[in-house]
């Protein structure tokens, strides 16, 4: 018996010291939930979601011929987005390829923020799970303009307490520790965050894009919250998708 009272509070002690500041980030309760549902993540059923609409398109095939590669191509190229697309001469993400997709097939166009929108492009990104992020920002001006912007946007401070994406997210202040939230490292080469959206909020119950997660960074730390599919948040994408550059896709991410 006393053996037994032993062992558990060693454990105890033992899992308090190893998670180091993290303790505070997720109790055990949550961790148990986080182990369990990285085995059944939320999202799939979603992204089966996403499937069956974008098969009212034509599916993978019809998704490819759109983007004028072959279906065999489709997953590395899926891989390189945000890209330049000639026809709407513009830097464009995966969900404003389908509302195109949509508006030139004579469907009303899904809004960017709509959870079905959503659905479709975590589909559609799943596509290229396996397959390293080859983003090419220096593929044309278009797509160098779109990375400094990106860049100048993560760096400009604004809002009421006059903060950028970087003020919480660079390496200076990884490892501190916000509202019991430690502060993941954006401004890293080799992070690989890109990688991992479209994903599963625990806390929000629901499958989220990494767009809309720059909004939810921007609503508590008072930015003025950019709307999906601008300039500005294309760029955001581009620029941190270049920091996970080579890194396999693995969607559905999931997050606390
Ligand atoms: C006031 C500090 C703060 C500011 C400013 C801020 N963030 Fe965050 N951000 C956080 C915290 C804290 C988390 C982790 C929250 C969590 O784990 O729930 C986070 C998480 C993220 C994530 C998810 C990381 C992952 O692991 O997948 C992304 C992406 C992100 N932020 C982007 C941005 C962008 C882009 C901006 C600028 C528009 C920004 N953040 C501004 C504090 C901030």
């Amino acid at each position: 018996m006393k053996l037994g009272i032993k062992i558990t509070l060693s454990v105890a002690l033992l899992s308090s010291l190893s998670f180091g500041g993290e303790q505070f980030a997720m109790s055990d309760a949550d961790r148990a939930m986080y182990a369990e549902m990285s085995e059944n993540n939320p999202a799939d059923i979603l992204i089966a979601d996403g499937e069956e609409l974008l098969g009212y398109m034509g599916g993978d095939a019809g998704l490819a011929k759109y983007l004028g590669v072959s279906e065999d191509d489709l997953p590395a190229y899926i891989a390189g987005f945000p890209r330049y697309i000639k026809k709407f001469n513009m830097v464009v993400g995966l969900d404003q390829v389908v509302q195109a997709m949509m508006h030139d097939g004579g469907h009303k166009p899904l809004k960017l923020k709509s959870g079905n929108m959503f659905a479709i492009l975590s589909y559609i990104k799943s596509i290229a799970n396996g397959e390293p992020i080859n983003i090419d920002v220096d593929a044309n001006p278009q797509m160098k303009a779109m990375y400094a912007l990106g860049e100048k946007t993560f760096m400009t401070k604004r809002g009421g307490r006059g903060l950028s994406c970087n003020s919480c997210h660079s390496k200076d202040i990884v490892g501190s520790v916000l509202r019991t939230q430690p502060l993941p490292d954006l401004s890293n080469k080799g992070v690989a965050v890109a990688a991992t959206w479209p994903a599963y909020r625990m806390t929000k119950s629901s499958l989220r894009t990494l767009q809309r997660r720059f909004q939810g960074c921007m609503k508590n730390a008072l930015l003025k919250v950019i709307p999906i599919g601008s300039p500005e948040m294309v760029a955001l994408e581009v620029y941190l998708t270049k920091k996970a550059e080579g890194t396999e896709i693995a969607i559905p991410g999931l997050k606390r």
